[in-house]
């Protein structure tokens, strides 16, 4: 036990204009669940995908269970043992999820595709994994939670003894999270070596063994997990010591801005009713699946309300699709940043002048360069996205810099509501402090802030009111300075509980 299982040493990988690897060393045991850390493109999706063959490594050695493999393939890859999880999901959202788990090695009977035995085994991974889902089920109408468990599941179908999950639990709940700690536990003894990406470091704690630190594509350290100080961690990842991870300011509070009156739409958003004021930020807890974000999406117009009045600066305002919002002054960073907040075959220019055309367009629909250009420059300088320059796509970016741009091409217009919907979602320590003041610099401005975060810590620390939603109601409202966690998730809950009565 415990022999050394993958030994990557001086790895080097060079993106156009980004040297994203920069003579790297890792090593993976078997039986350990190594964390590997850093900012966002500090380079860890990178050397991972060079472990999983996706990228071919421009220099290095790279050697696994003792073998060196000069060029690395996905496929051999995964014949030799080496399975990952895709920080942004990579699910074939046509097919159904045993297709996906079976993709690239379908079971055959004859010439044809053996779909009877492929969702027999899928059920029987998914039934031990204690995943509910129909194998049949066409991946592309399950909720982000759910995929997320499906590409677990297909990792683990390959029967991996080396498994790199690169942010798994960004879009899972607390009781998914435990299935998967419980599901790497299992896997350690069995002797397989994980190594686990993510920014959420409170929940290292519950799985780590060793950690290794990457900053700026550059190997920096790696130690035992155990016994070490989070900030020294912290101060490793981003060179610096971060004095305050929870920034306040506190402004006065002045006239209601929005109002949202007898709102319903569809099962998830029932009844609600809320105001905003001048100089807060309201922070919607909540667990996952509470309807927090259908709440945003219809407000913002993506999805039709039933009923409902939406009042900005005491006059009533008829949204009826995400123009219409935009036009009023209400904007929405939404949740799923791939697929509803980015063109991600865009470059960052594109995606942040794109929502602006408005304002950066002369009287004759002409776009004005020199305004695109400042607009573009400032939001990557006010948020420090990590690129060589905005003609770069998006995809391209880091996750955690693909999130900045979305939040990004907001800041430039001048609105009067801004609904961030889990903004700070695989964005790094330091990033997500920027956010932070973001947020605070939108409160003094006398911007009304909506913040939706299913992390406790970050809605208790930075929002003035907290509203806990539930199965599609609003249970309660508490004020910053009263607020607990036991508060919060007793109200996030409320339903729950009546039903286990
Ligand atoms: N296919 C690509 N083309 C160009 N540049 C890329 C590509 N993939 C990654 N990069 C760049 O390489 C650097 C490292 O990116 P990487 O995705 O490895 O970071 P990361 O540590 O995983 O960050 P995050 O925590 O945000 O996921 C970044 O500057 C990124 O923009
Ligand atoms: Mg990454």
């Amino acid at each position: 036990m415990n022999e050394t299982i993958v030994s990557m040493k001086g790895i080097c990988k060079s993106f156009p204009g980004v040297k994203a690897l920069d003579h790297v060393d890792f090593e993976l045991r078997s039986g350990e669940v190594m964390a590997l850390l850093g900012e966002n493109g500090a380079g860890k999706s990178t050397l991972m995908k060079v472990l999983s063959g996706v990228y071919q490594r421009d220099e290095g050695n790279l050697e696994i269970f003792g073998k060196e493999y000069g060029d690395l393939t996905p496929k051999l890859a995964q014949e030799v043992g080496v399975a990952i999880i895709h920080q942004e999901l990579n699910m074939c959202k046509h097919l159904s999820v045993a297709e996906n788990m079976f993709l690239g090695r379908e079971k055959r009977r004859g010439i044809r595709l053996d779909n009877a035995s492929m969702e027999a085994e899928a059920k029987s991974i998914l039934d031990e994994l204690k995943i509910d889902l129909d194998p049949k089920q066409v991946v592309g109408e399950l909720p982000v939670s759910k995929q997320q468990m499906v590409e677990i599941a297909k990792a683990l179908s390959t029967n991996a003894r080396v498994l790199i999950m690169d942010e798994p639990t960004s879009a899972l709940t607390a009781r998914e999270i435990d299935d998967l700690f419980r599901i790497i536990k299992e896997l350690k003894s069995k002797g397989c070596g994980i190594v686990y990406i993510s920014h959420r470091l409170e929940e290292l704690q519950h799985i780590v063994d060793r950690v290794t630190i990457m900053r700026d594509g550059q190997y920096i350290t790696s130690m035992d997990f155990q016994g070490v100080p989070l900030d020294e961690i912290i101060a490793h990842m981003v060179g610096r010591e971060i004095k305050e991870k929870f920034p306040r300011v506190s402004c006065k509070k002045g006239k209601k801005v929005f109002e949202i009156k007898g709102l319903n739409a569809g099962r998830m958003v029932r009844d609600i009713n809320f105001s905003l004021y001048e100089g807060e930020i309201v922070g919607f807890a909540g667990l996952m699946g509470a309807g927090r974000t259908e709440t945003t999406r219809a407000i913002f117009g993506v999805d039709p309300k039933e009923e409902g009045t939406i009042i900005l600066d005491g006059k009533t305002v008829t949204i009826k699709n995400p123009r219409d919002a935009i036009q009023a002054g209400i904007v929405l960073a939404p949740e799923d940043r791939k697929k509803d907040g980015l063109c991600t075959k865009l470059s960052i220019r594109h995606n942040i002048a794109l929502p602006n055309l408005d304002f950066l367009c002369n009287k004759l629909g002409v776009i004005q360069w020199g305004k695109e250009a400042e607009t573009c420059a400032k939001a990557v300088q006010d948020l420090r996205i990590k690129t060589p320059n905005v003609e770069i796509n998006a995809a391209n970016l880091s996750g955690g810099n693909q999130q900045k741009v979305v939040v990004g091409k907001w800041l430039a217009r001048n609105s009067r509501v801004v609904i961030f919907d889990e903004p700070t979602r695989g964005i790094d320590v330091a990033a997500k402090v920027e956010i932070y003041h973001l947020m605070n610099e939108l409160k003094k401005q006398g911007i009304a802030v909506m913040f939706v975060s299913s992390e406790m810590p970050e809605v208790m620390g930075i929002a003035d009111r907290i509203i806990v939603m539930c199965d599609g109601r609003i249970t309660g409202e508490l004020m910053a300075e009263d607020a607990t966690q036991e508060k919060i998730l007793s109200l996030a809950t409320q339903f729950e509980k009546k039903i286990a009565i």
